[in-house]
Formats: C-alpha cells, structure tokens, sequence
C-alpha cells in the first residue's frame, strides 16, 4: 500500500535498501545530537545500522525511505511510515546535521501527509513528539498537524532519561464528506465539557 516514491521540491523519497546502511550510519544513526529525542541510542558501530536497516528492508508493517537530495541522490535522512492499524498511519522521521532548517523535513512530511489522507482507507495519520523537541514539533505545526494534548509518561527517550517522558501527541485527520467540519466526536466531546 506504500508509494514507491515520494517527490518534493527539496527531496525525493524512495525505500531503504541495505546499502544505505553506511551513509545513514555517517549522516544521522551515530549522532547524538540527531537521537537525542528519540526511543534509540546512537549506533556505535557500522554492524548496529546494517541491522536496523535489515529490519526496516524486510518489515511487513512499515516502509522506511531514504530522504534523499532531488539533485544529486546523496542520502539527507530517513522516513518511516508505519500501519498503526487499518485506518491510521504513524511515522518518524530524522534528518544528518548539515540538513536542518532548510524547510525540508516540513515539505516532506506536508507531501507524505497529503498522500495519506488521500487514500480511501486512511483517516489519520500521526506521531508522538518529546514535549522539549522544538524543532519536530514546529515542522508537525507548520505542516498542518494539531495538537491533541500530552500523554504523560508515554515514551522513552533513552539519551535523556531511563524513565517514560511525557509527549505530545500530533495528528492530521479527514473529514466525513457530508459532515460538518466540526462534527467530530473530540468536537462534540469538547462542547460537551464546554457546557458542563
Ligand atoms: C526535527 C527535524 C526533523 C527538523 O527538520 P528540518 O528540516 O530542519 O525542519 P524545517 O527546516 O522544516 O523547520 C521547520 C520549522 O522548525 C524550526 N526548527 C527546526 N529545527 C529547530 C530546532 N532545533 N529548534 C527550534 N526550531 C527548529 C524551523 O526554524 C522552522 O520554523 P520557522 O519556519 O518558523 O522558522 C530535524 O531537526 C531532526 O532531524 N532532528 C533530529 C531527529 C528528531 O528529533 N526527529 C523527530 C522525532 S519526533
């Protein structure tokens, strides 16, 4: 169900494949500052990205792209796109250093997102973000996503702490076509607290 590729103007995406073990490796899985938010440590040997590339190449569940320059093909970073169930989507994403704050990770989570909620069977799709991890959370905001408040000791973030973080939980959703914009049932749920 995954698309081959993704094209943006600042990227194109396209599966992993084993051989991205090593520019992965160099630009974005051994770098503590790209890690530091996420739920794995940085890789310290070559052999820990050939395994995490391996698994992504064979999973049944998820498709990984490599985020890759539209010019010269050099990898920038990753993308990984999961089946959180029949009717939502889940993703994650991390660019190499010399890659920030170029408006790429934006494009392309606008572009992925786009696709998503435009396929018949796809009503949400979404992510979980450190609450201290600016910077995802702005490309979540500026690519459209709102915020549906905070789950407390949800996920681990190895690098900062042993223990659970709270996160902020960001989806886009699709409308019913005949309904209301506002007829959703976090809506109705919302003016229900409201009049109480
Ligand atoms: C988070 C990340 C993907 C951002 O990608 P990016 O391509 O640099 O983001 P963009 O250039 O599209 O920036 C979008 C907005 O976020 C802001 N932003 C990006 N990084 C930021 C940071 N570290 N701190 C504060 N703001 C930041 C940009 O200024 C921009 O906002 P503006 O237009 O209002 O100025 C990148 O920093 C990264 O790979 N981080 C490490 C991995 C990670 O944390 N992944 C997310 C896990 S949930």
């Amino acid at each position: 169900m995954f698309p081959k590729h993704f094209r943006t103007a600042r990227a194109i995406l396209r599966p992993v494949s084993e051989e991205d073990a090593l520019p992965f490796f160099e630009g974005h899985a051994q770098d503590a500052d790209v890690t530091r938010y996420l739920t794995w440590r940085p890789h310290s040997t070559l052999q820990d990205t050939r395994d995490y590339v391996r698994a992504c190449v064979h999973s049944q569940s998820s498709c990984t792209y490599a985020i890759t320059d539209p010019v010269e093909g050099a990898v920038m970073g990753v993308f990984e796109l999961r089946n959180a169930g029949a009717t939502k989507l889940e993703f994650g994403y991390a660019l190499a250093r010399p890659h920030w704050g170029r408006g790429i990770m934006t494009d392309v989570l606008t572009s992925v997102a786009d696709w998503a909620l435009s396929q018949p069977s796809i009503w949400r799709i979404g992510a979980y973000v450190d609450l201290e991890n600016t910077g995802s959370i702005r490309v979540m905001e500026k690519a459209g996503f709102e915020s549906e408040g905070v789950l407390r000791r949800w996920l681990i973030h190895p690098n900062i702490s042993e223990h659970p973080r709270d996160c902020a939980v960001f989806a886009k959703t699709r409308q019913s076509q005949n309904a209301p914009a506002d007829d959703t049932g976090a809506n109705v749920y919302h003016r229900r607290l409201t009049i109480a």
